[in-house]
């Protein structure tokens, strides 16, 4: 087969056959397809789509590129959350051993932060000794022993998406629902899981920003799901302002503790809590509410997450003595200029502004630094008298212009009250195209 001729046809609008389609992920894993040809496929691909049985067809031969995980010796159900990535999205820190404590095997599998988006990872490696890249073998062990793994995907599965991921990233083709549904939902079909649930974020600070975007998004990864046998639920939920009030690493693992600890904010609380459940759902746990109720308000939620830390090399005791954790010297405060609603508080901005601060990365190769970020003290529809403080900034000394700009920039002040978005906008169980 030709590379060339096959990106002239998708360019063209043409379909590709599933012999075309495997053959070009296979050429492209083992080098003998070039980035620059697999680029310009992807830049097709995002004008052009992919058909339901070109997507079948991508996403069985992107996980087909390594090897799956065998977990069928875990004798329980066992469920994954994906988010499709945010700002201050820290919910699979409190939601993963929540619904371990709750009987389900979770092992998550996560991601790095990158631009404006915080990721998993960077946050739990805030704690001191978390070794978050585990080996196949380490992943199967936690997960039999305590219930719940969360670790970085390993380099033997779905090598075709780490090349391809980061190929999209530089190359402007992240944003294109058929190929974001197929990275993702190729690598959760090689977990081995009974259930996935998706948190499809929408708004400024997601990779969806409206809504028929988002829903058009869970829908096809839905539809994956269920051409290869996985049930999947998704929850589309607000990104259009920072979830909680932490925005960086160590800041957003206190802020999970404390929703373990039930002294989390509303909006995290609400969102994890409702993950949980359709978790729970999935896996066939009955009255799902008053088992997250009961473990939160047990401590047997807050224990799971204990020995989850302990077992992945980290000192547990992040969880009563905060001053474990990495924090930054200097605090800059944002205040109201004028009084008011607050009207916006972008996500996007303060994501951005986060990064600047050292706190996400630029580049894949960018070093983190998990001590700064932003405290975000007033969302939209709080009443602000002038001099407020909106937020703080917890930065190193020297120059922080850019990302107090980027900040400040994020809040809108109205004369009229304002009332905040509802978090969670809509819930789809397994409608979509079939593919
Ligand atoms: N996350 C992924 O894993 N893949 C994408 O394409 C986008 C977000």
């Amino acid at each position: 087969m030709n590379a060339v001729e096959l990106i002239e046809r998708k360019r063209d609008g043409q379909r590709l056959t599933e012999d075309e389609i495997r053959w070009l992920i296979q050429a492209y894993t083992d080098g003998t397809v070039t980035d620059y040809q697999m680029s310009a496929m992807a830049m097709a691909i995002y004008f052009n789509g992919l058909d339901a049985e070109e997507l079948w067809a991508w996403t069985g031969a992107m996980l087909e590129s390594g090897e799956v995980l065998d977990l069928s010796d875990i004798d329980k159900p066992k469920v994954d959350k994906h988010s499709t990535g945010g700002v201050g999205d820290k919910v699979s820190i409190p939601l993963a051993p929540l619904v371990a404590s709750c009987g389900v095997a979770v092992p998550m599998m996560s991601g790095r932060g990158l631009g404006h988006t915080g990721g998993t990872l960077d946050k739990l490696e805030s704690i001191p000794g978390f070794v978050a890249e585990l080996d196949a073998r380490t992943f199967h062990d936690i997960l039999a022993r305590v219930g719940v793994v969360m670790a970085g995907q390993s380099e033997t599965l779905v090598p075709a998406d780490r090349k391809l991921y980061a190929l999209r990233d530089a190359s402007g083709t992240v944003p294109s629902i058929p190929l974001i549904a197929s990275s993702i939902m190729s690598k959760k079909l090689a977990e081995d899981l009974d259930g996935l649930v998706l948190d499809v974020k929408v708004g400024e600070g997601a990779f969806m920003r409206d809504m028929g975007r988002a829903r058009q998004l869970a829908e096809t990864m839905i539809g994956i799901g269920r051409s290869h046998g996985l049930a999947v639920t998704a929850l589309i939920t607000d990104m259009s302002q920072p979830l909680g009030r932490m925005v960086g690493n160590a800041n957003e693992i206190a802020e999970s503790i404390d929703v373990l600890a039930g002294r989390g904010p509303d909006d995290l609380v609400e969102i994890t809590v409702a993950l949980a459940v359709e978790m729970l759902e999935l896996a066939g746990i009955d009255d799902p509410r008053t088992a997250v109720d009961e473990a939160l308000s047990s401590g047997a939620a807050l224990e799971k997450f204990e020995e989850l830390v302990e077992a992945h090399g980290g000192d547990p005791a992040v969880v009563s003595d905060r001053s474990l954790l990495p924090s930054a010297p200097e605090q800059t405060p944002i205040r109201a200029e004028a009084g008011g609603y607050v009207a916006a508080c972008d996500a996007r901005a303060i994501g951005l502004a986060a990064m600047r601060l050292g706190a996400g990365r630029e580049r894949k190769e960018d070093d983190i630094d998990p001590g700064v970020g932003i405290e975000v003290l007033k969302k939209v529809g709080d009443e602000v008298s002038p001099g407020d403080v909106l937020g703080v900034l917890h930065h190193r000394p020297g120059d922080i212009s850019d990302a107090l700009a980027r900040a400040s920039s994020a809040w809108a002040i109205s004369e009229e009250p304002t009332s905040p978005p509802r978090l969670i906008h809509d819930r789809i169980e397994s409608s979509g195209p079939s593919i």
